[in-house]
């Protein structure tokens, strides 16, 4: 696992998007995995900065995103699509038919995940896969369970996303109690992986998933078994992982 150290948010965002304008740069039509919460958000500034001013092409990129909430209209603001389309694909040469998200009204459940999940597939699979990590240590929405879920499935939410997410939503009464994720596996096939972490509120939850015990108890702890993954993090949110 490779760790770059950024002095705060700019900094990792910084870094965050020359990885993934690198894996654009490098393979035009890459399919890249993308996610969404507070964290990203400067990297997708970034990208955005770049695609104007002429040093980066979206023409060929296909993205698939990790999650959508279940119940979720995609013209509902708080619709991961929705959150997409403001931060990222709104604002560069990216074609809508290249951008997957999970469907959030999708009649069938089961259905749906069989549907995302042979689509990642017949893509040929996830170049370079972005995280963000949940307070909980989830990925995508793979919450803290009894074991490492492997395809695209449908979750329940636990009370403390719920509780973590409602400050995107007037109440937490309005937050959806279930999402579509992509599987463990979904992400551990994914050929490079890129997390990103900032704050302090996040360091005890890093050390664990980076340097404990690898269970599902805490998700992300996964990410030591895979064999390229990348760690983005602000000082405060890696001051608890040995130098
Ligand atoms: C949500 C998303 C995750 C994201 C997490 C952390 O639950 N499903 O993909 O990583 O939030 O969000 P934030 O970056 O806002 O802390």
């Amino acid at each position: 696992m490779k760790i770059y150290r950024a002095k705060n948010y700019e900094d990792m965002s910084r870094k965050a998007a020359n990885i993934l304008s690198a894996q654009i740069i490098l393979k035009p039509d890459c399919v890249l995995g993308l996610a969404t919460g507070s964290t990203p958000i400067g990297a997708y500034e970034k990208l955005v900065e770049w695609y104007q001013k002429g040093d980066l092409d979206f023409s060929e990129v296909t993205t698939v995103n990790l999650d959508e909430y279940k119940g979720m209209d995609r013209e509902n603001e708080q619709s991961y699509y929705h959150f997409m389309q403001d931060h990222l694909f709104g604002h560069v040469n990216i074609s809508a038919e290249s951008t997957h998200l999970p469907d959030g009204l999708a009649a069938d459940s089961a259905q749906e995940c069989a549907r995302y999940d042979s689509l990642i597939r017949d893509l040929g699979g996830i170049d370079l896969q972005l995280l963000g990590l949940g307070h909980n240590g989830h990925i995508g929405f793979n919450e803290p369970g009894e074991a490492f879920e492997k395809g695209v499935h449908c979750v329940d939410l636990t009370e403390s996303t719920i509780e973590a997410n409602k400050r995107f939503f007037a109440s937490a009464d309005e937050v959806p109690k279930q999402a579509y994720t992509m599987g463990i596996q979904t992400i551990m096939q994914a050929r490079k992986i890129l997390v990103v972490v900032c704050g302090e509120e996040k360091a005890d939850m890093v050390a664990k998933v980076f340097c404990g015990e690898v269970t599902p108890a805490v998700p992300g702890s996964i990410l030591q078994m895979h064999r390229d993954v990348i760690l983005v993090g602000d000082e405060a949110a890696l001051s608890k992982i040995p130098e």
